[in-house]
């Protein structure tokens, strides 16, 4: 740990480090949501709705009793009024850090806690009055960390307004990955992510992330997680230590026919399978290759007109001579033979490679292996750009934020 100063620390409660360029972040996470008292449901200034109202969508990966799970899940309605508050149920993880907004604003940090509610809106927060359209306000919230989740208890608005869902996008993608797809160690996580990237920056797409930290490919126990994503991917909750004290070694399977299917699953797993710190050490090439083409034959079957992207992964640099190369260990051959695999067996063309070789260099990963915040926008550009010519899908983020705080890279005229 840094040597953080006095005076900083105690600038806000959410303060926490976030460094850059080895400086404290002034202000990491700035539009901390107001604690309040709970509201009754009766209450005479609220209107108050419960968890399974209709007009709240869920994104990403939640159970029956509305809690989050995986990688970057959240919420979102429209609203009239100038007032939204949540209520956070007692499966909320203590000081988990959401990102919220109103409609394409930028985005907000609001540490939440079990039990509480908080009002993220008020008549003087930022973008509440300049809809230029006469349109109501989005709200919407994501949770950042992969680990840690909220337990939505009641949505509240202004008594004598309400909220309205929100359609869904015509399209979805869904990423089934490790700690690189959930953004381990970038500086808002999930939503640093090259995952985030990709669907975000799509802008009229849904996504769900079933990604988590350390998971293999391969049932197998890796990094203190029981199963891998073969048997995992098929399940509500994630492999972490919440889910398993909820719902122990049963988690509640994805009821894959209720919801939206992806028309684009992208997969990046393997690293954690050819990690020699695996429980069990590495998986061998064979069995992962198997492995893989197990994968893609599920997504198949759950999601029988989808396009699948296999994603070679990509190991670090080493330096060698004056200059730097890439660990070539990651499962080459094992992913390509997979994806060829389909070709002749299926005559369908619906499983496609994607090289990764050459989108990041020796400076896009960090000293923990997983890419910078530089290195998950490099990799979600490529991606964008792969599916725009393949599949002809458009480029639909035409001004909302994506990326939060990038500003401070350079936003100066002077250099
Ligand atoms: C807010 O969330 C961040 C990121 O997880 C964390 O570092 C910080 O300690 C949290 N603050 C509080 C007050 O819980
Ligand atoms: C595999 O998981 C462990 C534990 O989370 C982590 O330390 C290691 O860096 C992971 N490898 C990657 C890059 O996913
Ligand atoms: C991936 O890209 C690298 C760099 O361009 C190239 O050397 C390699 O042959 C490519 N791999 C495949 C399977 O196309």
């Amino acid at each position: 740990m840094r040597f953080i100063p006095a005076f900083l620390a105690c600038l806000s409660l959410a303060t926490a480090t976030i460094l850059e360029n080895g400086q404290a972040r002034l202000n990491p996470y700035p539009g901390q949501a107001v604690k309040i008292p709970n509201i009754a449901d009766n209450d005479p200034t609220w209107k108050t709705y419960p968890p399974d109202a209709h007009q709240i969508s869920y994104k990403g990966r939640w159970c029956s009793k509305y809690i989050s799970w995986w990688s970057s899940p959240g919420i979102n309605f429209r609203y009239a009024g100038d007032d939204v508050a949540i209520t956070f149920g007692e499966h909320t993880s203590n000081g988990v850090l959401l990102a919220w907004r109103i409609s394409g604003q930028p985005w907000n940090f609001a540490n939440v806690t079990a039990g509480d509610t908080y009002q993220f809106i008020n008549k003087d927060t930022p973008g509440q009055k300049t809809a230029v359209d006469g349109q109501q306000n989005t709200f919407e919230f994501r949770v950042t960390n992969w680990a840690l989740g909220v337990q939505l208890k009641r949505v509240h608005v202004t008594k004598g307004t309400r909220i309205y869902g929100i359609p869904e996008f015509h399209r979805k993608i869904e990423m089934i990955g490790d700690s690189l797809t959930a953004g381990y160690t970038a500086t808002y996580e999930g939503i640093s992510s090259f995952a985030w990237g990709l669907c975000e920056g799509l802008g009229n797409v849904e996504f769900t992330f079933t990604a988590y930290s350390g998971i293999c490919l391969t049932d197998k126990l890796c990094w203190g997680n029981p199963r891998g994503q073969l048997y995992q991917w098929l399940q509500t909750s994630d492999t972490g230590f919440r889910a398993q004290q909820i719902y122990g070694t049963n988690p509640e399977p994805w009821p894959f026919n209720k919801h939206q299917k992806a028309d684009i699953v992208v997969i990046n797993l393997g690293t954690n399978d050819s990690n020699q710190g695996t429980e069990t050490g590495r998986v061998p090439d064979a069995e992962f290759q198997a492995n893989y083409i197990k994968l893609i034959a599920s997504i198949h079957e759950k999601y029988p007109r989808a396009q699948v992207i296999a994603m070679q992964i990509w190991q670090g640099f080493y330096s060698y001579g004056n200059t730097h190369l890439q660990n070539l260990d990651g499962y080459q051959a094992g992913i390509l033979a997979a994806v060829d695999s389909f070709k002749k067996k299926d005559g369908g063309n619906f499983v496609h490679y994607f090289n990764t070789t050459g989108i990041l260099q020796h400076n896009d990963i960090n000293p923990l292996w997983h890419p910078t915040d530089t290195g998950h926008i490099k990799v979600a550009a490529h991606l964008m750009q792969f599916i725009k010519l393949k599949f002809n899908w458009e480029l639909g983020n035409t001004g909302k934020e994506v990326y939060s705080h990038t500003t401070y890279w350079n936003d100066l005229p002077d250099y």
